[in-house]
């Protein structure tokens, strides 16, 4: 069922929503727009037609077409502000203990839903690791799963100095999840083709949205690592049946600020 409803009163005919459809499911009668019957089914409901239309005409779910966010073109980023901001965002990794209020995380991740997802599928799924007891438990797991593979001969134990790992952790040292407040995890269905790809987008918005409000975030690769290959790790966190895990960050209050702008690579470009 297309969720799109389309008010003829105000509409002008011009035809922009037929044009940006992604779907293709939009035509006209004369001047008059409407779902294709046969093709309604294959609505994404990515609101492109309410979103472009000059004459707010459309709405979706039934709601007043108005009530959909007005654009203002000069309150975006500049090209140069979006770069600053991509480029001035580092992974932390000394937090302050200063734990970040939930209506903040609620925020950042309200922010970080609008993130593209494969067909606008919007199966990206959220759990918070916040509690001092709950991050104890879940890096236990995680250090159970490093001191394991520094007793083998695996190649990384030796290259990431997992046995050191261990040591500091036994020390009080935490390079896990660097001590960090909180820990955010992203999950989808397993079934879904896209599904790695829609929970590491939608972690770099959040990532990007946090930089922006003041905090710190760092990927955290050795939870990833732990939670594909130790069961203990993926049976100690709830995730809806079918879904998995795959992104992880830390979030909380950088204890430094970054001042300059480290340099990186050229990028390798293949024009065709
Ligand atoms: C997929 C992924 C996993 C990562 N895992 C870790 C990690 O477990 N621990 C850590 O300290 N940094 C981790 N990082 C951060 C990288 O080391 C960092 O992005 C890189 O050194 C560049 O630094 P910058 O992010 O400040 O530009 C990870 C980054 C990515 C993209």
């Amino acid at each position: 069922m297309s969720v799109i409803t389309f008010d003829m009163k105000s509409c002008t005919g011009c035809g922009t929503c037929e044009k940006d459809c992604p779907m293709g499911i939009i035509e006209f009668t004369g001047k008059s727009p409407s779902i294709q019957e046969k093709h309604a089914s294959s609505c994404i409901s990515c609101g492109h037609c309410a979103s472009v239309c000059p004459c707010e005409s459309i709405a979706m779910d039934g709601s007043d077409p108005g009530r959909l966010d007005n654009i203002n073109p000069e309150v975006l980023p500049s090209a140069e502000q979006m770069s600053l901001g991509i480029r001035a965002r580092r992974s932390v990794r000394s937090f302050r203990t200063t734990p970040v209020q939930e209506n903040i995380v609620t925020s950042l991740v309200n922010t970080a839903r609008y993130a593209p997802t494969s067909g606008n599928s919007q199966l990206v799924g959220w759990t918070i690791i916040r509690t001092p007891g709950e991050l104890r438990r879940i890096t236990e797991h995680v250090i159970d799963y490093i001191r394991f593979l520094a007793a083998s001969d695996d190649p990384a134990a030796a290259a990431y100095r997992f046995a050191d790992m261990v040591k500091d952790w036994e020390q009080g040292q935490d390079r896990i999840f660097r001590g960090a407040p909180a820990v955010v995890l992203t999950h989808a269905p397993l079934s879904h083709g896209a599904a790695a790809v829609d929970c590491a987008i939608a972690l770099t918005c959040f990532d990007l949205a946090a930089f922006s409000a003041g905090l710190g975030t760092c990927w955290c690769g050795f939870f990833m690592m732990a939670y594909r290959n130790w069961e203990p790790l993926r049976k100690a966190i709830p995730v809806p049946e079918g879904h998995y895990y795959f992104g992880a960050m830390m979030l909380g209050y950088p204890s430094y600020k970054y001042k300059r702008i480290p340099p990186r690579k050229n990028a390798v470009i293949n024009w065709m």
